[in-house]
């Protein structure tokens, strides 16, 4: 397969995953001719971006009074934050929505913050947008069951207006604790919330995008809001090109 027709492939491919029209592929079986090695042609390792930010919050030591920080297990981060009232987003919540997925997880995806059917369901992205995250997980061969799925806020902020500074400032200890738990490979920042939070900055999901930037020492890839994508199928592709530096990532 020559090298154009490899990418047009892989094009189809993520158009079909992403929930395009569906596609007749052909056999992928390689033909081999003269000169060529077999196996996969996988992207070089230099098609990874630059790297970005680093961001290394302190992390709680195993004495410190926290609670938080004493937690041990991710059930336990979700019965602290079950009870939790350290932001004002607890008055109007139906659930909290820790997060879910198992602790071994080597991706970590970060959201903004439950909407509608998160709020009643206690479970992340499980509406309209939840849907289109599991075809985009399922484009670089993530079934969603090994993903740990959640958010910077818990709580669905009334109406899904975006989380404020203080409501961020309190729940971000039980994400930062859930990262510190599953020591995952890769985190993908879905979203400007999740990326200014994971990384403390205040620049644009556009400035973001593009480089391999560092929590704790972790990979963290800056990709569109699952939600933003619904709204504006352009940003389907970019978002493909995004994922794919994670499997990389992941991979590598
Ligand atoms: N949007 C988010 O950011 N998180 C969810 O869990 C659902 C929608
Ligand atoms: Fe607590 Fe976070 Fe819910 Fe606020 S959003 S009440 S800090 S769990």
């Amino acid at each position: 397969m020559t090298n154009g027709q490899a990418l047009a492939l892989q094009y189809l491919e993520q158009q079909r995953a992403l929930g395009g029209n569906s596609v007749i592929l052909p056999d992928p079986e390689p033909r081999l001719t003269p000169g060529e090695s077999p196996g996969k042609s996988e992207p070089p390792k230099s098609d990874l971006p630059p790297p970005g930010l680093s961001f290394d919050p302190p992390s709680g030591d195993l004495f410190a009074a926290d609670p938080v920080q004493q937690t041990r297990s991710l059930a336990e981060i979700a019965t602290l934050v079950a009870a939790c009232t350290k932001c004002k987003l607890c008055e109007s919540r139906t659930n909290t929505v820790p997060g879910e997925g198992p602790a071994t997880a080597r991706l970590v995806v970060v959201g903004e913050g439950p909407g509608r059917t998160e709020d009643e369901t206690g479970r992340p992205f499980v509406g309209r947008a939840g849907e289109l995250l599991t075809k985009i997980l399922a484009a670089i061969d993530f079934p969603r069951e090994q993903v740990f799925i959640c958010n910077v806020v818990k709580c669905r902020p009334p109406e899904n207006r975006l989380p404020q500074y203080d409501e961020i400032a309190a729940c971000v200890p039980y994400l930062f604790r859930q990262i510190e738990l599953l020591k995952p490979a890769v985190i993908l920042a879905m979203g400007g919330t999740a990326a200014q939070t994971m990384l403390n900055t205040k620049q644009s999901l556009g400035a973001l995008r593009n480089q391999v930037h560092r929590f704790r020492g972790i990979p963290v890839i800056v990709t569109y809001h699952p939600a933003a994508l619904l709204r504006n199928p352009n940003w389907k592709r970019p978002t493909w090109d995004d994922v794919r530096i994670a499997r990389l990532i992941l991979d590598s």
